[in-house]
């Protein structure tokens, strides 16, 4: 889908927060499981380290402290939240949703709250349906939760997957503002290349056995070469497709925040699109590939460093397991002073 904001609702992010858990996991010490090195991580990723959920940690509790602050930068009380979407694939059970567990926790009663599946794409997904939401008129306070704990679900003697990934997650408020905010959409899905990107079992196709186990098919897999080329496509389509849609130049981009899988694929994506470096975000040299963390917690990023002020102009673009992506444009409108512990 590909659609532009309604012009009479303005909605935009008044509030951010994101949590990385303290545990950093090195890639000397990943060389020490595994058959790799500091030197081939960094050269094909970029990747220096991730963070890693302690034992006790699930994803509703990345989620809180996040959500937590989100909550604090609006000035919006958790009961007032009506809406609460949490993109993960890896919640802290199938059911309930970790969108209730974080209701419950946060003290949100009120809230619509349920999980969102579109792979690494999920905090685009969830931000394009908040908007909806919101500028439909029926609900006026969104909390979008971005987050993984994907180290959970990665196949600890796998060199080709496990080097890649880290735990993390990210919040947003939404809300009506005067002016300013979302612009337009790109979404897309292609079911097809999903082979590509997957965790085998543990659902109603391969549910879990001894034989599951014995397998590695509670893993996720990758190939990832496929996803490599799929991925340098797609942000570069995806976000000139919002941009074209909303009639802006690339030119026009102040922050530009691509979905952290690579450092190679976000310099391709740049190059392409023409956005110079000092507008591109990357935080995958410190916490890896945090799944549908990333994009939340590169906003936290850029509003530490000063980048995201009210009037710019802010491009987020992810991809990831669907195979999916999808681009948001928005004009920035909130003042903070930083915030996250990232
Ligand atoms: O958010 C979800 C999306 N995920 C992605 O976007 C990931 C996309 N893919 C990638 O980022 C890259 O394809 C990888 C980082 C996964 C791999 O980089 P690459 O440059 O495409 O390497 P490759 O798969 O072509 O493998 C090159 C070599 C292989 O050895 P041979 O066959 O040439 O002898 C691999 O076995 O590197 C080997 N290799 C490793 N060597 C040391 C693969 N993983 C490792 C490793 N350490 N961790």
């Amino acid at each position: 889908m590909i659609g532009r904001a309604n012009g009479d609702a303005a909605v935009s992010i008044t509030g951010f927060g994101c949590y990385v858990p303290e545990r950093v996991l090195t890639n000397d010490e990943l060389a020490r499981l595994v058959d790799t090195s500091d030197e081939w991580i960094r050269e094909r990723t970029g990747i220096r380290e991730r963070r890693i959920a302690g034992p006790e940690q699930a994803l509703s509790d990345l989620c809180v402290p996040a959500a937590e602050q989100a909550l604090e930068h609006a000035g919006v009380p958790a009961r007032d939240v009506e809406l609460l979407i949490v993109a993960t694939v890896t919640p802290d059970m199938f059911f309930p949703s970790t969108g209730a567990i974080l209701a419950d926790r946060l003290g949100a009663p009120d809230a619509a709250a349920y999980d969102l599946s579109a792979g690494c794409t999920g905090f685009m997904y969830a931000l394009a349906q908040a908007y909806g939401m919101i500028a439909g008129g029926l609900v006026d306070r969104a909390l979008v939760v971005g987050g993984d704990v994907l180290s959970r679900i990665m196949d600890w003697t796998d060199r080709s997957t496990c080097v890649l990934f880290g735990d993390g997650a990210g919040a947003v408020m939404l809300e009506r503002v005067d002016a300013g905010g979302f612009h337009g959409f790109e979404l897309g899905a292609d079911g097809g290349g999903g082979v590509h990107l997957n965790m085998p079992a543990g659902g109603s196709r391969i549910p879990a056995t001894a034989e599951s186990i014995a397998a590695r098919q509670h893993f996720a897999r990758m190939n990832g070469r496929e996803v490599f080329k799929f991925a340098t496509r797609v942000l570069v389509s995806s976000a000139a497709a919002v941009l074209e849609a909303c009639d802006t130049s690339v030119d026009d981009v102040d922050v530009y925040i691509p979905h952290q899988a690579n450092v190679r694929i976000i310099d391709h994506a740049a190059k392409k699109l023409g956005i110079p470096d000092d507008r591109v975000v990357i935080n995958v040299d410190r916490f890896g590939n945090t799944s549908s963390g990333s994009i939340p917690l590169g906003i936290a990023d850029a509003a530490a460093d000063g980048r995201l002020r009210p009037g710019k102009l802010v491009l987020m673009t992810g991809m990831g397991a669907g195979l999916t992506w999808g681009s948001a444009l928005m004009e920035w409108t909130a003042v903070f002073d930083g915030g996250g512990n990232g």
